[in-house]
């Protein structure tokens, strides 16, 4: 039967560009990724797309903080991202950026269609302004004291003490937390989306399976009051794209970021804006977001009105995940859970994250634990000890000692083989729900069984005595593990991947479940994928601990980026003069491959001649950022030699470490070798 195959295209929220992927957002990424590759396997059309969501007042601060252009800044966070996702075997078809040519021409599309359905209405707004930085103030940006229970230095949209909801404006003793200056109330234009203007076709879509029902139940209540005007426009300075025919004001960057979406797509096809919204409005095409609970919001009411204004379809569904907590908790800094992609990807095999993962999703927006005692656990008895350990006990015994050649199952195994067959149904419906989490557990009860097989037919002790009946039982272990790594191959990729190489056959894909293995010669196996020590987890939280590294700043929290850090003793004007800090350019700039934070830069000092300083800020820049550049360096210090050299001076940065490490800059007239005073 040749069913219809679906034609799907596919999204994960676009991560914002200010800070690094962390296993949080794992979540999300490794869920599509796995239902992405689920339906490819299965034989249907799909497009999956991202890209970072690169614009903001926290993106533009945190690039001039850095002393970079936001262009400059969130093209390195996108070389960043790409690489995480990566090593995680996430595979988009288009990783892309909101900061594009196409998003800004599909917003304008959306913004001319909008107005002239009437749909856009103007207002002036009272709103926190700095004096200090000139920026309008985002509420995160601004810390007081909660007007409910007067706890101080709560953010600007609600209080974490009491929990309650309010305008920055209500805040007591108010403080820009950008430059902590006493914020000014002023007041302003601002562009406004009339949502109620989509009141019936929004309801309807919430009724009609655009989620699942428990969430739709929760979002009903929406519809109880009034649905309010969405602030869809920011006062310059903004880094984002201009309201065209407007002085000084900007989309704000979630009116640009789902168009991000549709942008993607136009590159993806290597075309226009009008290519991708003719792709999208195929009749077939069935467009699913997959987004956190955090931000259903923007995609059950904001996304879809925009959409249905500009006359395009909404999309099909909304898959929504709850948040990971790590050994039951929030992921903290000081506990040393908040752990970076690229962190645990030195430490850990990220294969495993995506089974632990795959084990713990359903697709209930329930918040999602990462114990790891329960990582352990299911690694090692799950996926090595019954998965792996299928393939890893077969295929050695049929390369040493049976020339490596499969032969007929044995008869003894058809009703095993039979029954691994038949679980394909239920395994596809489980995976197209989302319901990973029963996937795992039917997949394990496969193993089990097939484990028990072979226990009992000791291949090992046959061997001895019937070769050929011992070829039957090998062969039928391996096409027990050859189905059970098809049914696995979206959760572990490249473990699945490198079973089809042992096993010397071609790219498996669903239909070859009900295929068997001809008869033929099977390769050396190759150590597919080890236990996890616990020792290898603790000292991944240990380095995390040390680091302490603020990893999403929005607003930079750390006391040395608001400049909050306790004063050092006093010293004298004799004990500064101790220090010799000079001028010097940056002539080559190498990061240590073996080391996490050095690089390894050589400065040429005028007179003093040239220096080889190690310094740790190889997660806050790319050598190329730094060649060339003045920086200032403290040259009277003695030398130390270091694991990866001797360091002969030390260049001066502020910010707390880790991405956070900003290089005091230069005025370019000063000269190499001159002192600073
Ligand atoms: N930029 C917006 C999305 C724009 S989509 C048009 C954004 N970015 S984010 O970086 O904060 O989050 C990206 C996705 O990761 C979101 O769907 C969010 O829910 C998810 N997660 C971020 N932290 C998470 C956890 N700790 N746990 C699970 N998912 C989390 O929101
Ligand atoms: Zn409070």
């Amino acid at each position: 039967m040749a069913a219809v195959k679906r034609n799907l295209l596919v999204t994960s929220a676009l991560p914002y560009a200010n800070g690094a992927i962390h296993i949080g957002h794992l979540v999300e990424y490794i869920q599509t990724d796995i239902w992405v590759r689920f339906q490819r396997l299965m034989g249907n059309r799909v497009v999956y797309l991202c890209g970072d969501d690169a614009h903001g007042t926290p993106i533009m601060l945190r690039a001039r903080s850095e002393g970079l252009a936001p262009e400059q800044f969130i093209a390195r966070m996108n070389q960043e991202h790409r690489a995480d996702f990566a090593r995680f075997g996430v595979q988009f078809d288009c990783y892309y950026s909101t900061h594009s040519p196409e998003n800004e021409a599909l917003c304008h599309c959306f913004y001319e269609r909008l107005k002239t359905g009437g749909h856009i209405v103007h207002r002036d707004v009272e709103q926190f302004f700095d004096p200090v930085e000139n920026i309008f103030l985002p509420d995160r940006f601004i810390r007081g004291q909660c007007p409910a229970c007067k706890s101080p230095d709560q953010y600007g949209d609600s209080c974490e003490i009491c929990g309650k909801h309010y305008n920055p404006t209500d805040l007591l003793n108010p403080k820009s937390a950008v430059s902590g200056a006493v914020p000014e109330r002023r007041s302003s234009r601002h562009f406004f989306l009339r949502l109620e203007d989509f009141r019936e076709p929004l309801q309807k879509l919430l009724r009609t399976g655009l989620v699942d029902s428990v969430v739709a139940n929760k979002l009903e209540e929406w519809f109880g009051k009034e649905l309010k005007d969405w602030d869809i426009s920011r006062d310059a300075p903004f880094f984002g794209f201009p309201i065209p025919g407007e002085t000084d004001k900007y989309f704000y960057n979630w009116l640009d970021a789902p168009i991000g979406y549709l942008a993607a797509l136009a590159r993806h096809l290597g075309g226009s804006a009008a290519d991708a919204e003719e792709y999208w409005q195929m009749e077939d095409l069935e467009v699913h977001h997959f987004i956190g609970k955090d931000i259903i919001y923007f995609h059950a009411l904001f996304w879809p009105a925009m959409l249905l204004g500009a006359g395009l379809k909404p999309p099909k569904q909304l898959c929504v995940h709850g948040h990971l907590t790590i050994n039951g908790e929030k992921m903290s800094k000081s506990r040393g859970t908040f752990i970076n992609a690229a962190q645990y990807a030195r430490h850990l095999d990220p294969q495993w994250l995506r089974y632990y993962f795959a084990t713990r999703l359903s697709a209930l927006p329930a918040d999602i634990d990462l114990s790891f005692d329960d990582f352990c656990n299911r690694v090692n008895s799950e996926l090595v000890g019954k998965l792996v350990n299928l393939i890893s006990r077969a295929a050695p015994i049929l390369t040493r000692l049976l020339e490596g050649r499969t032969g007929i199952v044995t008869v003894e195994a058809l009703p095993l083989l039979n029954e691994f067959r038949a679980a394909e149904s239920a395994l596809a419906a489980d995976y197209d729900q989302r319901n990973f989490a029963a996937v795992t557990r039917r997949i394990c009860a496969l193993a089990d069984q097939a484990n028990k097989f072979v226990e009992n037919q000791a291949p090992w002790s046959l061997v001895k005595s019937d070769a050929e009946a011992a070829r039957g039982v090998l062969t039928a272990a391996l096409e027990c593990g050859r189905i059970l790594m098809i049914y696995l191959k979206p959760i572990i990729p490249d473990i699945a991947a490198s079973v089809e190489k042992c096993l010397n056959i071609r790219p498996q894909t669903w239909r070859d479940i009900q295929d068997s293995m001809p008869s033929h010669i099977i390769k050396q196996f190759e150590h597919l994928t080890g236990r996890v020590e616990e020792r290898k987890i603790q000292d991944m939280l240990n380095e995390n601990k040390a680091q302490a590294t603020p990893i999403i700043a929005s607003p930079a929290p750390a006391a040395a980026v608001a400049g909050t850090e306790p004063l050092a003793p006093e010293c004298s004007i004799e004990q500064f003069s101790t220090i010799d800090l000079r001028v010097a350019r940056v002539i080559r700039a190498e990061a240590l491959e073996a080391s996490d934070k050095l690089m390894k830069v050589e400065l040429d000092a005028g007179p003093l001649g040239k220096r080889t300083v190690l310094a740790g800020i190889k997660k806050a820049y790319l050598p190329e950022q730094l060649n060339g550049r003045l920086v200032i360096f403290c040259a009277n210090l003695a030398p130390r030699k270091m694991k990866f050299g001797t360091s002969e001076g030390m260049i001066l940065a502020s910010g707390p470490g880790g991405t956070e490490v900003f290089l005091l800059s230069v005025d370019e007239r000063a000269t190499p070798g001159q002192r600073v005073h």
